[in-house]
């Protein structure tokens, strides 16, 4: 987004600093952009810092934008998935209207893009980026970013990316103050076709825009630059993508064409759906022999086998995962041979695909994402116990892949309490550690007694608390 003269609201902004908003003290600005200011504040009730954004007063003067700006908030409030960075609050005081975020503190992609990445760890941003997006454009009404770029993403520990300022660029998109001045939303040099001549956008523009981030994260530099936004949109209309930048690089020819159907200048010539280009990038990274950095990425095709540190805490050689004992699906062979589930223990007959007391795959192909190796060579795997209110004990494993808990099927760990929200936390192994995150549950994740407000490392016999809900984890192998 750009602005006539940001200057002129310097003064306005900087007078904020030491103020207080609301329930927030402001307390110093961490950065801005064509549009607002971002500040970082402490909220008051809960003692936590929280990023806060600033729209200078001129918005907040025009006729309807606050009634427009908060139901979009409502809106995009309601988008809850890791990588979307949740919005908290939303208020108004004195003409300056403002929204509370969650406080990021690793910077943004447009930061790290200083230096090189490499083609692992940018599809690794880009599929995280694409799934939260998946998210938006998923809804029952659908939601399109509309502004995705470096600057937009922000950087947890841990390289997890979340996508900030979603849909606010439909939010001041019309402001007349805005239209007047002649100034158009987004940023031109990652703007689709579309978007950059002023037609409607839909969910593929995103995955255009997603395109030229990509491009820049693995060519160093946008595709096409200009003096003015217009020059600017004109290439994105006319000019075929500068693909001699990405193969001076080194880019695998399999990436590159995932980059040019992202970018292709016709929406129908594009991805249709993120999950399109989830499947197309994992494919990519196979063909072209290219492990995604050791962490998550649920039910993905996509090759994990590297790990590039062992953690010291736990020896053991790294090797080719182990060979299960695999059952064999004989239709005509109905004979009562039993085999027990991998997750839960459960006898079952083998006959049947599925666990039948907790639904767990019985050919447990997800084995394969056992990599790492304790001292008795045999894979480090989490356990989880849940102990429920008559002491009674639940006790599951878990490989070395994602596990989502919550209290909806469909998650891994499936546990029922009305304390618990739908997607509560995820548990993942990474370099020998593994690493809960809550997902912004209502009730909170809280291990030992703590609450989580980022991902922690667990260690043998911590007790972990879902809402009311009391789980105990331990690795065993
Ligand atoms: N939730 C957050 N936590 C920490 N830092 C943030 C957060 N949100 C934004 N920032 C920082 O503030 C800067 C300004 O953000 P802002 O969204 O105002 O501008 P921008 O994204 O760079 O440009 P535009 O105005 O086009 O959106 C970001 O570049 C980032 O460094
Ligand atoms: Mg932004």
């Amino acid at each position: 987004m750009q602005a006539p003269n940001p200057k002129q609201n310097d003064d306005e902004l900087n007078a904020l600093a030491g103020k207080t908003l609301g329930n927030f003290r402001i307390d110093e600005p961490i950065g801005s952009g064509g549009m607002a200011t971002v500040f970082k504040a402490l909220q008051l009730t809960l003692g936590r810092y929280v990023a806060i954004k600033v729209l200078p007063s001129r918005y907040a003067r025009e006729p309807n934008f606050v009634k427009r700006f908060k139901q979009e908030a409502h809106i995009v409030a309601q988008l809850v998935h890791p990588n979307i960075l949740p919005i908290y609050d939303f208020g108004e005081q004195d003409n300056i209207t403002y929204i509370v975020m969650e406080y990021v503190e690793g910077g943004t992609l447009k930061e790290r893009l200083a230096r090189p990445l490499s083609t692992s760890e940018a599809a690794d941003f880009m599929i995280q980026a694409a799934e939260g997006l998946g998210c938006a454009h998923t809804q029952e009404k659908v939601i399109v970013h509309r502004d995705v770029k470096p600057a937009n993403m922000l950087l947890r520990k841990g390289n997890f990316l979340l996508l900030s300022d979603f849909g606010i660029a439909k939010i001041l998109e019309g402001t007349a103050n805005l239209t007047r001045a002649g100034v158009g939303i987004g940023t031109p040099q990652y703007m689709s076709p579309e978007q950059g001549t002023g037609s409607t956008v839909d969910p593929r523009s995103d995955i255009y825009s997603l395109g030229i981030v990509f491009f820049h994260c693995l060519a160093g530099r946008v595709p096409f630059t200009g003096d003015t936004p217009l020059s600017i949109t004109l290439k994105h209309l006319n000019e075929p993508l500068p693909v001699e930048m990405l193969r001076a690089k080194g880019v695998p020819a399999p990436i590159e064409q995932v980059i040019l159907k992202m970018t292709a200048k016709r929406a129908e010539d594009r991805y249709q759906t993120t999950n399109e280009l989830i499947e197309a990038l994992a494919a990519a990274l196979a063909t072209a022999q290219i492990a995604l950095p050791q962490r998550w990425r649920p039910n993905s095709s996509a090759p994990m086998q590297k790990i590039d540190a062992p953690a010291p805490n736990i020896s053991g050689p790294m090797l080719p995962a182990p060979s299960y004992p695999q059952p064999v699906f004989n239709p005509n062979q109905q004979s009562a041979v039993t085999i027990s589930c991998f997750r839960c223990g459960a006898s079952n007959p083998s006959t049947r695909l599925f666990c039948t007391t907790c639904g767990y795959e019985l050919a447990d192909r997800r084995a394969v994402a056992d990599h790492f190796l304790g001292p008795n060579g045999r894979p480090v795997l989490a356990r989880l116990t849940i102990r429920d209110n008559a002491m009674n004990s639940r006790s599951y494993r878990f490989h070395q892949d994602i596990t989502t808990i919550g209290r909806t099927s469909g998650n891994d760990l499936v546990i029922s309490g009305r304390t618990v929200s739908r997607q509560h936390a995820r548990l993942w192994f990474d370099s020998g550690r593994w690493i809960l995150e809550d997902l912004h549950s209502a009730n909170g994740t809280r291990v030992n007694n703590a609450l989580l407000n980022q991902p922690v490392v667990l260690k043998d016999g911590d007790v972990v608390n879902f809402g009311d809900e009391v789980v105990v984890f331990n690795t065993t192998y």
